[in-house]
């Protein structure tokens, strides 16, 4: 992993997509976790259903990795209607759009990933068609031109977002549900494991799932991810059987520490410690000392430091915890207090 640009850590490559598929849940039965949101989601989907009506547009959000799209995935099973996927990057004119409208039947679910990406054009497009399944569109040009209206079937909108915070206020307001998605325990994850390794037919003790339950920082993208790497190192090095020494070796090997951060987590940590005395530093700092993307530390590597309490966010910028310097075995009365 550590010859890796950390900027695809969380991000699905080719062949991650492809065993992601057999992995991802199939109906909110098998979705392990979120149960706050799983529970509220079974009460809407009942009641549209009873109704007869079609869900509302619901907003998922939460850092990379945690089911925003599996779930999508399994609303649309429970709901029993087609399901279609793009994202807000992928749209780039508002002419994209029509055809995939106009396709959707009453119920069917459109589901646009990174919806905070979508310009401005293009979410305005979409105001009508979210809030009376309607669309305006121009045809001809200069003189000739015209605005067309055309019905839509009632449709259901699936966002998903890293960012909710970067949605204008007019497109938030036109969602009817919203769920926000936390980190998984370690029980969840472990469960998790164990059935992703049933599907890829691992042989692996309760331990072991345990251990890279433990060692996935709350997301099971990064659960799924490391339990096929110890399956390779299971292979190479011992006879296949995932065991709690393979397990461990092969984490240690992979650069994943005992919180479960890696080589990122780590450098960024030090960064704030070693460079900025522990801070409060500015991100954009950080991110120019670590020649990283701003973006990519506050969506991907900075929710879960946050949400563990290793960082905290001030006004004057991130500062480490006593955690943090716990963590890197650096005294943390040996800090200066910064001018
Ligand atoms: N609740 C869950 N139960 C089981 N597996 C999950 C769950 N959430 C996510 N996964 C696994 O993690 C992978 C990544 O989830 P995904 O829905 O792509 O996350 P996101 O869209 O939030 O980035 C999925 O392919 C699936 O295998
Ligand atoms: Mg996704």
């Amino acid at each position: 992993m550590d010859e890796e640009k950390y900027v695809d850590y969380l991000k699905e490559n080719e062949e991650e997509k492809i065993i992601n598929l057999s992995l991802r849940p199939k109906n909110l039965e098998e979705f392990i976790g979120q149960t706050k949101t799983v529970d509220s989601l079974k009460i809407a989907i009942q009641a549209a259903k009873g109704r007869n009506e079609p869900l509302e547009h619901l907003l998922l959000s939460g850092p990379p990795g945690l089911g925003k799209t599996s779930l999508a995935y399994c609303i649309a099973h429970e709901m029993g209607k087609k399901f279609t996927s793009t994202s807000g990057p992928a749209i780039e004119r508002a002419g994209d759009l029509v055809g995939i409208l106009t396709n959707l039947e009453r119920g069917d679910i459109l589901f646009v990933d990174e919806i905070h990406r979508l310009s401005k054009v293009v979410e305005e497009f979409l105001y009508p068609a979210m809030e009376n399944f309607q669309i305006d569109f121009v045809i001809d040009k200069g003189p000739y031109a015209k605005s067309v209206k055309f019905n839509l079937k009632p449709f259901t909108l699936i966002g998903a977002t890293t960012r909710k915070g970067m949605l204008s206020s007019p497109l938030r307001g036109r969602f009817g549900l919203f769920f926000d998605f936390d980190f998984y325990n370690p029980e969840a994850l472990s469960i998790i494991a164990h059935r992703s390794a049933e599907l890829l037919e691992v042989q692996i003790d309760k331990e072991s799932c345990l251990e890279i339950a433990k060692r996935s920082r709350g997301t099971p993208r990064l659960c799924n991810r490391l339990l096929k790497r110890i399956r390779d190192y299971a292979q190479v090095i011992g006879e296949g059987v995932v065991n709690i020494k393979i397990t461990r070796d092969a984490l240690n090997q992979i650069g994943v520490d005992g919180e479960g951060f890696d080589k990122m987590d780590r450098k960024y940590l030090e960064t704030i410690i070693g460079l900025y005395r522990g801070g409060p530093v500015g991100i954009e700092a950080i991110a120019a000392s670590l020649g990283e993307d701003k973006a990519t530390l506050e969506d991907v590597v900075e929710p879960y430091l946050l949400n563990k309490g290793y960082v905290i966010r001030t006004p004057r910028g991130r500062l480490a915890t006593r955690a943090s310097y716990n963590h890197l075995n650096i005294p943390y009365e040996s800090r200066q207090e910064s001018f």
